[in-house]
């Protein structure tokens, strides 16, 4: 097991992919803290996962909220060795319509969402010399695929705090990595199969044919923050399936028809 006796954090683990990331620490021998801003959802995850996690209410829109919830996990689980910054929200929009708030919105969860949970809980890795974090980028922060200027915007701002803090925390025991998954078996990739060029278009873009599955990004999360990891910082690892290699999305995709808005 490659996490045993770690205490890890997941946001955003009421559902989807964080679920999954969850999932497999646990499997992995750490004892995870199962958070979210949905406390029953978070509560269903930890109960189904069992002795190993715990739920715990964390926002990361809110200051208050994190440091919170650094506090309780700390004081229950002990020391935080491995933090997951999943949470996320998208809204699909052409550009020139994209509401106000919806850019807001997708920039406190996304990208200030991240910055909070690293800056609480990396400081206090940084006090004892030793952690790891992995953030949740996308495959959106390499291609500009239409109705996505403020999801594509916070995910691109993930890798940038990835890269500098993985260099800033370096000499000090503290490892920053980031994920890219491409597209992944979950409701948000649902929107964009039936928004969008369609499945059949968007599956001819991925070398291997088909959707990833959330474990697949979860294993190379447990990889990225175990010691096998041990000389990898400051990387961002695309998990899709050869998507991006190959080549984004098709000029279809951005065509004004097929940008309706949509939460
Ligand atoms: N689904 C994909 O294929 C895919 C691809 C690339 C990247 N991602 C990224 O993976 C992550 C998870 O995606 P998903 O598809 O599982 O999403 P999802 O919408 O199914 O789940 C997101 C979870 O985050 C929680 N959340 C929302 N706002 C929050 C807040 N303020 N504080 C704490 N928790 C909050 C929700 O309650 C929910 O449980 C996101 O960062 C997303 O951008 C997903």
């Amino acid at each position: 097991m490659k996490l045993e006796g770690r205490v890890a954090v997941v946001t955003g683990a009421g559902r989807g992919m964080g679920e999954a990331f969850a999932r497999r620490l646990a499997l992995e021998g750490a004892k995870v803290a199962v958070t979210d801003i949905d406390e029953a959802a978070c509560e269903r995850v930890a109960d189904s996962i069992g002795a190993l996690a715990l739920p715990f209410e964390l926002d990361v829109t809110s200051w208050e909220s994190v440091r919170d919830a650094q506090h309780a996990i700390e004081s229950t689980l002990g020391p935080v060795d491995a933090l997951v910054n999943n949470a996320g929200t998208t809204r699909i929009a052409r550009s020139e319509e994209l509401p106000e708030e919806w850019w807001d919105t997708v920039v406190d969860v996304n990208l200030t969402g991240t910055w909070r949970c690293c800056q609480v809980f990396g400081t206090s890795m940084v006090e004892r010399g030793y952690g790891a974090i992995v953030n949740v980028g996308s495959a959106f922060s390499e291609i500009g695929n239409g109705g996505r200027v403020a999801y594509a915007a916070t995910k691109t701002g993930v890798i940038g705090i990835t890269r500098v803090l993985g260099v800033e925390w370096a000499p000090l025991g503290v490892r920053v990595n980031a994920v890219k998954p491409g597209y992944i078996d979950t409701p948000m990739v649902q929107v964009t199969m039936t928004s969008g060029a369609g499945a059949e278009q968007l599956l001819a873009r991925v070398p291997q044919g088909r959707l990833g599955d959330a474990d697949e990004v979860a294993k190379a999360i447990a990889f990225l923050l175990s010691d096998d990891a041990s000389y990898i910082t400051a990387e961002a690892l695309r998990v899709d399936g050869g998507n991006l290699s190959y080549g984004g999305m098709t000029a279809a995709n951005v065509r004004p028809e097929s940008l309706g808005n949509d939460a």
